[in-house]
């Protein structure tokens, strides 16, 4: 068949905001995990689109995890940045790592698409993506694509149209 374009992923956000979820179900069925724990460290996990070749670094957003995310800046080619939808104490605490995340000097000065899983969504005072991205600053996002997607990874609901987009934007 044709060989396909393989791109690194870091997918980041804090602990309990279903990272390993959303990855859990972009995976072929038969290497699905049946139950997802928190994530110790990181997972290298992998999965196809019609035109790429995804290797996800899914990091632990513990946060005494959080400083081994700056270690993969540098391979990655694109990022999935996941917020729990329904965690509004620790929305501030989602920025402050978003912000850092953005000012890195690995991140800062490249044109790297961001996608945004405002997940959660079925949880009944879940915040609105939009409410979301207001709350993340988002619009002053200014030199790389992003896009934010409503989901509910448990379900699987909103995860294709976020992996389609990466796809599109991915050089
Ligand atoms: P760390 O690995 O600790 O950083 O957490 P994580 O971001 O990987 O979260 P994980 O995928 O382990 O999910 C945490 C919990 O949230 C699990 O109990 C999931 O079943 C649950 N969860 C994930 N996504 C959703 C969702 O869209 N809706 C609801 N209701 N629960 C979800
Ligand atoms: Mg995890």
């Amino acid at each position: 068949g044709i060989r396909k374009k393989e791109v690194n992923v870091l997918c980041l956000g804090l602990d309990n905001s279903g990272k390993t979820t959303i990855i859990n179900h972009l995976k072929p069925t038969n290497t699905q995990a049946q139950d997802v724990v928190p994530t110790i460290g990181f997972n290298i996990e992998k999965f196809k689109t019609s035109t790429l070749s995804f290797t996800v670094f899914d990091m632990s957003g513990q946060t005494r995890y959080r400083n081994l995310w700056e270690h993969y800046y540098k391979e990655s080619q694109a990022i999935i940045f996941v917020v729990d939808s329904g965690d509004k104490l620790r929305m501030v605490v989602a920025k402050e790592e978003l912000d850092t995340l953005l000012n890195h000097q690995d991140i800062r000065s490249r044109r790297m698409p961001v996608l945004f899983f405002a997940n959660k969504i079925d949880l009944r005072d879940a915040m609105s993506s939009v409410k979301v991205s207001q709350l993340l600053c988002l619009e002053s996002i200014k030199d790389k694509p992003w896009h934010i997607c409503a989901s509910d990874a448990v379900k699987g609901e909103g995860l294709q149209e976020g992996v389609e987009w990466l796809q599109d934007h991915i050089k």
